[in-house]
């Protein structure tokens, strides 16, 4: 059966299909020794499929790892300005892994990094919605009109925001804490929202990402997903 080439490419566990989108705009994918471009569909058992000029296996194990990012790190798996990759905190891991989903640089906590295209493509679609929360450091006071804007939903310029939930409010003097959870993952969204309120976020930290909690992995630790924890993903 002819399937696109970044499905398989991230069915074999290589990368996200957004970013073997990237390989084969990039001329590093062929298909019966021809360069691929985008769109084109091939068959695993029939046609001879190289990245990189190395034959597509499907076969790899599937690995699925949760990391406490510390600021700092990008989650892209190269950066052309040389800063630090999450990948360089995972040195026992033999495979390549991918995240789900981006922090940015100076975003700590949560992450999930897997070799598993179609769960990252799972989790990562607007239709699965699926529950991040985060802990915001922000300067000065929340106050109850900017509150209620996050809650009931923020106007940004790529549209208005899904309402999130606001819990554990925190003051301590110049800064307060507070709980975010968002069900959208749209880029810098919990710095935007908060700006859009007129908030300024002095620290960001992924707590949460649906039954997943960080519990006790220190920043910078990471550890294998349980298979239990696995199954309760793919039925997310
Ligand atoms: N929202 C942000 O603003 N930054 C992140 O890293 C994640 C969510």
């Amino acid at each position: 059966m002819k399937e696109r080439l970044q499905k398989l490419i991230a069915a074999a566990g290589l990368a996200s299909r957004r970013e073997a989108e990237r390989w084969i705009s990039a001329d590093r994918v062929t298909v019966n020794g021809r360069v691929a471009g985008l769109g084109d569909q091939a068959d695993v058992e029939e046609d001879r499929i190289e990245v990189d000029g190395r034959p597509l296996r499907l076969e790899q194990a599937k690995v699925y790892l949760l990391l406490n990012k510390p600021a700092g790190y990008v989650t892209t798996a190269r950066d052309p300005q040389g800063r630090k990759v999450v990948s360089d905190l995972l040195r026992d891991v033999k495979v390549r892994v991918f995240a789900v989903g981006r922090l940015d640089l100076n975003t700590e906590g949560l992450l999930l990094l897997t070799n598993d295209g179609d769960l990252a493509a799972r989790l990562t679609h607007p239709r699965h919605q699926v529950a991040k929360t985060y802990l915001v450091r922000m300067r000065g006071a929340l106050n109850t009109s900017a509150r209620q804007r996050l809650e009931e939903g923020v106007k940004l310029e790529d549209g208005l925001t899904a309402p999130a939930k606001v819990a554990n409010v925190r003051s301590s003097g110049s800064h307060t804490w507070l709980e975010l959870t968002i069900n959208e993952g749209r880029n810098r969204q919990v710095r935007r929202m908060c700006e859009a309120v007129g908030c300024s976020v002095s620290r960001l930290k992924r707590i949460g990402l649906a039954f997943l909690l960080l519990e006790g992995l220190r920043l910078g630790q990471y550890r294998h997903l349980t298979t239990g924890e696995v199954k309760r993903l793919k039925k997310l």
